[in-house]
């Protein structure tokens, strides 16, 4: 299987081969963010790409929120945006080697981008990344998981094994506001740290 790596993400950046990029904050995120009450959480977007999640939660004033990448074009891009926003929210650097706690991770497109290999590292990863009782919440798709990808698919018995032993799973099902493209492909998930 190909590596998925730095250079690999750099290079679609470069050339453009950016089709998961949906332009704008997907609905069913935006949805769950209009929910949130307290602007102070801390909160983390990782493989954000342009980081249009995190261009809402700027906008929304939620002032405690990262965004991360491990391809330098897209922050670079998300800076020029957003010039107001601290540099320090803008983290580059690959998500396995991060070090924080957040009360909020915000999943969009990432975990499908990885090898599935690396599965259970994310939930571990995402565990330790968590406060006490933090939130993982965002999309996975819903479709067969083969060697084809990225994206890399799944369905909600396998994700329910992957993370069910770290997390809660207070919610983990079909979208019902994806955006046209991912219609029916995709779960709407909210797992609490255990
Ligand atoms: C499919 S793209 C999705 C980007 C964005 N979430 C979106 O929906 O437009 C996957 C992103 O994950 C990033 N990525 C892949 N592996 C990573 C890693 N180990 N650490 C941090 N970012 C990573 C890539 O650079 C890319 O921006």
């Amino acid at each position: 299987m190909t590596k998925f790596d730095k250079k690999y993400w750099e290079e679609r950046y470069q050339n453009n081969q950016t089709g998961w990029d949906a332009g704008s904050i997907t609905t069913p995120i935006k949805h769950y963010i209009n929910g949130l009450t307290n602007k102070s959480i801390k909160i983390l977007v990782p493989g954000a790409g342009n980081g249009h999640e995190f261009e809402y939660l700027a906008q929304q004033g939620f002032n405690n929120s990262y965004v991360l990448d491990i391809a330098l074009a897209p922050l670079l891009n998300i800076k020029e945006r957003l010039p107001q926003v601290d540099e320090s929210r803008i983290i580059y650097t690959d998500f396995f080697e991060h070090n924080g706690q957040y009360d909020l991770v915000i999943e969009q497109t990432f975990f499908c981008a990885l090898n599935p290999e690396l599965r259970q590292q994310y939930a571990e990863k995402m565990h330790s990344l968590l406060k006490p009782g933090g939130i993982l919440a965002g999309l996975l798709f819903r479709f067969p998981l083969t060697e084809q990808g990225p994206p890399f698919g799944g369905s909600a018995e396998e994700y329910k094994t992957t993370f069910s032993s770290l997390f809660t799973i207070k919610k983990l099902e079909e979208a019902y506001n994806s955006i046209k493209p991912r219609e029916g492909k995709e779960l709407f998930f909210i797992f609490e740290k255990k």
